[in-house]
């Protein structure tokens, strides 16, 4: 409530000298929710995380059984135009606010880079959460139930595209996804292990009444052309498969 009113106050005075900068501080704070076009949902998989040699705040051991399955690293807001709705301004997320979901988003939105969990979902809530004007356990509630929509590999498995040792076209990867998701457009992110391309992260989007709508675009990071290399990588540490 507070800030609310401090942004009022400043927008109402800014109005007799700089019209330019109020349309935006409104813009900001108050417009977002209705105005937003689509989301993302981003997931992980888990061992392209924590085989590149960077610290896993997971423990090989619970990476090879608990986390065979792709997690939520968060749900974004983004504008027709295809920006990310962003920056997010608001209150601070307290542990209160996420208590009665917490042991769901333990198991679907762990922090596999820092041991604490409720910092990865507080940055997340800070960056992306805050702009749709939801309190917080709906925020997270609604990327949970997206989440739970599909299957531990996304139905990428029934698509014949499961962890492998070796690398698949990332085309391959690509059209699975496609498949899986009712043809609809889903994007890759990939990073580099031992000087090849794997599947980091899948990005599926919805409109604004949830429902699987394409993507705008289909990867990052993963190269430059469809015949490419990309591994589903079956390891979770940085030795070879
Ligand atoms: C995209 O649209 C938003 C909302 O209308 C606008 O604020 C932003 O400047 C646009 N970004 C680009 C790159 O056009």
């Amino acid at each position: 409530m507070e800030v609310k009113i401090t942004i009022l106050l400043a927008a109402s005075s800014l109005l007799l000298t700089s019209p330019t900068f109020t349309a935006t501080v409104l813009g900001a704070s108050s417009n977002v929710a209705e105005e937003f076009s689509y989301y993302k949902l981003a997931l992980q998989w888990p061992n392209s995380v924590c085989n590149i040699g960077v610290p896993c705040s997971k423990k090989a051991e619970k990476i090879k059984t608990d986390y065979q399955r792709f997690l939520i690293h968060g749900l974004w807001p983004f504008w027709a135009n295809n920006s990310q709705v962003a920056p997010c301004p608001g209150k601070e997320l307290t542990s209160s606010q996420v208590k009665d979901i917490k042991k769901s988003l333990e198991h679907y939105w762990p922090n596999l880079h820092r041991p604490e969990d409720f910092i990865f979902w507080t940055l997340e809530w800070n960056k992306h959460g805050r702009c749709l004007g939801l309190e917080p356990s709906v925020y997270f509630n609604d990327a949970i139930d997206l989440r739970k929509r599909f299957r531990d590999d996304l139905g990428l498995g029934g698509q014949g595209c499961r962890p492998i040792p070796n690398p698949y076209k990332r085309i391959t990867i690509y059209d699975a996804l496609f498949k899986a998701l009712g043809k609809k457009h889903g994007q890759l992110k990939c990073n580099m292990r031992n000087g090849g391309y794997q599947l980091l992260e899948v990005y599926i989007c919805f409109d604004r009444q949830k429902k699987v709508r394409d993507c705008p675009f289909q990867y990052i990071q993963c190269g430059n052309d469809d015949q490419v290399s990309v591994l589903f990588p079956t390891s979770n540490t940085v030795r070879p498969n």
